[in-house]
């Protein structure tokens, strides 16, 4: 597993960010109130201009935090963590080193996600847009998904006029664009082209309020930035997704059936691992979380048939999970 981050790595590329400077009516130290002695009062007394900016501070660090404490509680994505606090701290320290007026540098986060379905690639882009929202980065914070079929028309003209529809539609948030190796695939005289210059050209048009994430298979993705070396450049930060192993799909299950308000009894678990382990030997993309949901979506309904076919159940049935529901039909 690699995992690269490079800030900036063309020193000719402007900043994606220019986190502005605080707004004049912020100054409230006047060296005409200084000497008239109000800035001494304000700052044992301060204004309430000044208190509200200093809770509105606090609440959106209170948000920060929240979210970091989110990303924490996913299973695994070890490096995933380590990469986004690495990237918040440095946000954070360019935002207040601009305050200062001391030079920052550039920051581009326009990032390429890689990893096989299921990972958590869109997962951990829907909180990146929420992260970058309260770190004021991105004024929305929203998430645009899209692939190929949202962005490639079918006749000239039309693929522009796709592609700027998503874009204005993530504006201030993430463009996120899923398998987006396929744009490239049909070679020059394919539409994906167009919709690839006309995403390079937004994302210098809208550097300090659009992130694009574009996410697929890992060698796909290699491929991808090969045929188009103007591109690598444009998106500084790599992130891998590896596969989940055992223990980790396991460790998602029973977060899925808890946070469902389910319980797995001792039995359904050691059932679960098993068929978690022979799911792994067999299926393409196995290491796979969306494959776990099925599974309990599945093993909830299931449940649901079991229980009702008696009168009434008790509140522990109704939580429990038995070997019986596990349900791997159709997986
Ligand atoms: N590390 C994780 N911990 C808990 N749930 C996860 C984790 N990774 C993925 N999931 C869940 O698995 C499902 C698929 O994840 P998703 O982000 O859509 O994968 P991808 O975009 O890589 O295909 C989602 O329901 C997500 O909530
Ligand atoms: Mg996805």
């Amino acid at each position: 597993m690699t995992i690269r981050i490079m800030f900036g790595p063309d020193n000719q590329m402007p900043p994606v960010i220019h986190t502005p400077l605080p707004p004049k009516t912020e100054q409230i130290h006047t060296p005409v109130a200084d000497m008239a002695g109000i800035g001494r009062v304000r700052k044992s007394n301060p204004s309430s201009i000044e208190k509200d900016r200093d809770k509105d501070k606090d609440k959106d660090k209170d948000k920060v935090a929240e979210i970091l404490n989110e990303l924490e509680s996913y299973i695994g994505l070890i490096i995933v963590k380590r990469l986004i606090r690495d990237l918040q701290a440095f946000v954070e320290i360019q935002k207040r080193r601009t305050h200062e007026r001391l030079i920052a540098e550039p920051l581009v986060l326009h990032m390429i996600f890689k990893g096989n379905p299921g990972t958590g690639k869109t997962t951990v882009a829907r909180l990146i847009g929420r992260l970058f929202k309260e770190m004021g980065v991105l004024q929305k914070g929203h998430i645009i998904e899209c692939e190929r079929a949202d962005l490639v028309g079918e006749y000239i003209g039309h693929t522009a006029q796709k592609t700027r529809e998503q874009l204005k539609k993530a504006l201030g948030g993430v463009l996120f664009i899923d398998e987006a190796y396929s744009l490239a695939r049909g070679g020059e005289k394919d539409f994906g082209k167009e919709a690839i210059d006309a995403l390079v050209k937004a994302m210098e048009d809208n550097k300090d309020n659009l992130v694009l994430i574009l996410a697929g298979y890992s060698q796909e993705m290699d491929w991808f930035l090969q045929t188009n070396p103007g591109l690598r450049s444009r998106f500084p930060i790599h992130i891998d997704f590896p596969d989940y192993t055992i223990d980790e799909l396991l460790a998602i299950g029973k977060l899925m059936f808890k946070t469902r308000q389910y319980e797995l009894t001792t039995d359904a678990e050691d059932t679960l691992r098993f068929h978690l382990q022979i799911l792994l030997s067999s299926h393409r993309y196995a290491g796979n979380a969306r494959l776990v949901r099925n599974l309990v979506e599945k093993t909830v309904r299931k449940q649901a048939v079991r229980l009702f076919q008696k009168p009434s159940s008790s509140r522990e049935e109704l939580i429990q999970i038995l070997p019986v529901d596990i349900n791997l039909e159709n997986l």
